[in-house]
């Protein structure tokens, strides 16, 4: 066996925060139950985001107040500012924060609405008044390309990265916010923080826009990196980020792994389950493949006339 690898799955928040239709509160939280029993690391349940900017998660106080939350699981929630902060706190606090902002200073105004350093001010001051009480983690967008700027410097991610781990934080989160990582980068990337920045927790988010998702994976990996974000089906993306469409399929991701001879702890026949009830859900088919497919250990039966092949064959 390999080494073990822990997913966090993010549909819905990624998953759910791109969707145009309304999940009800009820079967948000039921989908979450169902998830909290497929063996993931941790769950990002929701975002205490301005219901304006993402109505879809205008719940978010109900669905962490009535999640039933099995232990092991971490659940999580993502934040932008003081005000998200308190109202998270409010509610049932979440195991860890996730708090947001983009490396790249354009998708930041688009999606937050103010400055990179502006966010940072706030997100420190978030980290100062609820740090001693949950663990926090960053999550930094765009960190392998901005869909308005382009190319985005390792050195920028690198320079972002060490200033949250001054302050303390346990984990940040790699994203590639529109799928513009390939596989070459990552591996670089991954080396570069890992070596400069030992003792954080790495955990790697990509998309799949043009199909590299997978193989950024496997580049992580291959790197060393045993932290990876996933969305049920591959629903996801940014309403903020031009051209932003789904995450990597958790399903897909864990079944390769799982192949790979990877220990993900994920119970991938109940996790495939929950799959097959998503386009119900959300009003439309997914990307997901092996819920079409199956896993490469399910055969098909062989036809008699293949049968009477092989009993007079050899
Ligand atoms: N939760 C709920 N409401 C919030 C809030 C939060 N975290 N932060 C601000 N608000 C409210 C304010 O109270 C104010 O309400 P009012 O109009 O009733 O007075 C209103 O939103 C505007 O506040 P302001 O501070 O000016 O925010 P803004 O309009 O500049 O938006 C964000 C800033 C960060 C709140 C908003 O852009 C946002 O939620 N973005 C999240 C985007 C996202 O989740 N993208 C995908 C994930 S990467
Ligand atoms: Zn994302």
């Amino acid at each position: 066996m390999r080494d073990r690898i822990y997913f966090n799955e993010v549909v819905t928040r990624d998953g759910f925060q791109m969707e145009s239709r309304f999940v009800p509160t009820d079967q948000k939280v039921a989908l979450i139950n169902e998830l909290s029993r497929c063996g993931f690391a941790q769950i990002e349940v929701t975002s205490f985001t301005s219901a304006k900017a993402i109505p879809m998660l205008a719940d978010a106080a109900e669905v962490m107040d009535r999640i039933t939350r099995v232990p092991g699981v971490a659940y999580t929630v993502l934040i932008p500012n003081l005000k998200g902060a308190e109202r998270a706190m409010q509610a049932r606090p979440p195991d860890e924060f996730n708090l947001v902002m983009s490396v790249s200073e354009t998708h930041n105004l688009a999606n937050l609405r103010m400055s990179r350093e502006r966010s940072f001010s706030a997100l420190q001051e978030v980290i100062e008044r609820f740090g001693a009480s949950v663990p926090m983690n960053v999550s930094l967008s765009t960190s392998f390309g901005c869909p308005m700027e382009g190319a985005v410097p390792y050195q920028e991610v690198l320079r972002w990265s060490q200033r949250f781990v001054d302050l303390g934080v346990r984990g940040l989160t790699i994203c590639d916010t529109t799928g513009m990582a390939h596989p070459d980068q990552v591996d670089q990337l991954c080396r570069l923080l890992q070596e400069r920045l030992p003792e954080v927790r790495l955990t790697l988010h990509f998309h799949n826009p043009r199909g590299m998702g997978l193989a950024n994976v496997l580049a992580a990996t291959k790197a060393g990196i045993t932290h990876f974000d996933g969305s049920l089906g591959g629903l996801g993306g940014c309403p903020y980020a031009p051209g932003a469409s789904g995450n990597i399929s958790s399903e897909d991701a864990i079944h390769m792994l799982n192949a790979m001879g990877y220990d993900t702890g994920i119970d991938l026949v109940a996790l495939l389950r929950v799959a097959r009830g998503l386009p119900l859900l959300v009003g439309h088919e997914v990307s997901g493949q092996v819920v079409k497919s199956g896993q490469i250990s399910d055969l098909h039966p062989v036809s008699q006339s293949v049968r009477d092949l092989l009993a007079t064959a050899g």
